[in-house]
């Protein structure tokens, strides 16, 4: 896992977004996994900014999402496709069939995990992945517990990442308990990953993340076990860990 500090959030988007224009350049047909929450805003902010300005076009690319809340729609504000659609794909010129977020509204949600992963198969896989990670160590929604095995599944969850979500809504009871995540196993098998971290409150996720053990309680530890990681960490979220960077 390769350790990349950086000073703060500004400079964490920064790098991210010129890390992923690299990749489009070079691999114009490459296919991204994204991520939503407050980590990536500003690397997707820089993205658009750079399409705008430079020209950097997104028309043969690809891209999945880790995952979406059960129960929200796409044109319901709070679901992750309406973040990701007003968040990025709007203001670029990507086309909108060749972004896949999970359908959290889906009557047969089983069916469409298994549609998710074909989809992605059919894709060729993720070249380049961009995680955030919970405080409780979850890549996508795997919450602590996740087999290392489970590909795109059905999560209940865990009651400290409804909290954490709660500010995104208007009351706690809003947040909905369900929701579609790619697997461990899914994400593991990304060419690349990016994980970006930005603030103190994500000091003690990268300190365990940074620390020795790999283990299914703590779901980000299994990158360590991935051959091409790299970690974008500001300052504050590197305040708890011992390594030397
Ligand atoms: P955040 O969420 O970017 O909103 O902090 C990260 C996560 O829960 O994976």
């Amino acid at each position: 896992m390769e350790i990349i500090k950086v000073n703060n959030y500004e400079e964490m988007s920064k790098t991210a977004a010129e890390y992923i224009i690299r990749k489009v350049r070079q691999f114009p047909e490459a296919t991204f996994g994204l991520a939503t929450g407050s980590t990536p805003v500003g690397t997707y902010k820089r993205l658009i900014e750079d399409h705008r300005e430079n020209g950097t076009s997104y028309k043969k690319v690809a891209t999945f999402n880790l995952d979406e809340y059960i129960g929200l729609s796409g044109e319901n504000p709070q679901s992750y496709r309406y973040f990701m659609d007003s968040q990025l794909f709007n203001h670029l010129d990507i086309r909108k069939e060749n972004t896949f977020v999970p359908s959290g509204s889906a009557e047969d949600l089983a069916g469409e995990c298994r549609n998710y992963e074909s989809k992605l198969k059919n894709h060729g896989g993720i070249d380049l992945q961009i995680l955030g990670i919970g405080n409780n160590g979850h890549i996508g929604f795997n919450e602590p517990g996740t087999s290392f095995l489970s590909k795109t599944h059905i999560v209940d969850l865990a009651d400290s990442t409804i909290k954490a979500n709660a500010r995104f809504f208007n009351t706690i009871e809003e947040v909905p308990t369900q929701a579609i995540t790619m697997g461990i196993a899914t994400i593991m098998q990304s060419r690349e990953i990016l994980l970006l971290a930005s603030g103190e409150a994500k000091a003690d996720a990268i300190g365990q993340l940074l620390g020795n053990g790999v283990n299914e309680q703590f779901p980000a530890s299994v990158l360590r076990n991935h051959p091409n990681v790299k970690v974008i960490a500001d300052k504050a979220a590197l305040s708890a860990s011992k390594v030397r960077v």
